[in-house]
């Protein structure tokens, strides 16, 4: 992998220099990760993984070992797939050696708490950002599981309030993974910092795009880094609040 922007550099880019290329500064954050597609798309027959590539594989490890929690919509957690990080997996081992905790959190977003009590996500340290509008008895059935419930909003999830609540727990660096839903409620609450988007060389069409429909308004992110492997594109878009 090597650095297009800024300052254009043919050397290939050891581990500690691409997490220098990707760690934030201490403070709160907000930092959206995607792969997508030349025409947009997010996924290949339903996930994801077509788009992947090692320099993807790569970055998204790195992403998920420099943040403290990763937010994510319970739509990606159950089509994707998600599972708890322990510490003796990849992440936990590479958060370890950048001297971080080694276990990393997983926040499901679900405005219905639809995780499922038996689901291996269902478990410490594993949070859950609902809302009233969710059954009760549902959101005490997850927390007898070990899942910490955060019911932030009324009818639907209040996203800045459950980032005051993430980051009132010690989780201030926070990595949205998706998907669609919740990068476009995360838009249109004004609450993303930076968008970390891989572009793939690849034309898929269909219908599963990064945003799902018109934001309330445009938005205009500033490229602030571009790195290439096998052309592939990896950038880091600023958003100003
Ligand atoms: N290429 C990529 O990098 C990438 C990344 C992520 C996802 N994806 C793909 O995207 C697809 C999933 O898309 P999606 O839009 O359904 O995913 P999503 O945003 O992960 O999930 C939607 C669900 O999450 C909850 N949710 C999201 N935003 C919310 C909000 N603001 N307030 C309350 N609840 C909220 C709701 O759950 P409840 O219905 O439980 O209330 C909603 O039905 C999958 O096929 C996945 O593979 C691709």
């Amino acid at each position: 992998m090597r650095r297009l922007l800024p300052g254009g550099d043919t050397d290939e880019l050891a581990d500690d220099a691409l997490a220098d290329a990707y760690r934030l500064p201490p403070g709160r954050s907000l930092r959206v990760n995607f792969v997508t597609s030349l025409d947009g798309a997010v996924t290949v027959a339903g996930v994801s993984e077509g788009l992947g590539s090692p320099g993807d594989r790569r970055v998204f490890r790195l992403l998920r070992a420099l943040a403290d929690v990763v937010l994510v919509g319970s739509g990606t957690a159950a089509g994707e797939g998600y599972r708890p990080v322990p510490p003796s997996s990849t992440v936990g081992r590479l958060r370890a050696a950048l001297g971080r905790p080694a276990e990393l959190p997983i926040a499901v977003v679900s405005r219905r708490a639809s995780l499922a009590p038996g689901d291996r996500l269902a478990a410490a340290p594993t949070l859950l950002v609902t809302c009233e509008a969710a059954d009760p008895d549902r959101r005490a059935a997850l927390a007898d599981a070990g899942v910490t419930v955060l019911v932030c909003g009324e009818d639907d999830v209040d996203l800045p309030l459950a980032l005051d609540r993430l980051a009132d727990l010690g989780f201030e660096q926070v990595l949205c993974e998706g998907g669609p839903a919740l990068l476009a409620a995360a838009l249109d609450d004004g609450v993303v910092d930076e968008l970390d988007l891989t572009v793939a060389p690849a034309l898929v069409g269909g219908e599963s795009r990064l945003l799902p429909g018109a934001l309330a308004a445009v938005v205009r992110p500033r490229l602030v880094q571009l790195l290439e492997e096998d052309g592939v594109l990896f950038t880091r878009y600023a958003l100003d609040r």
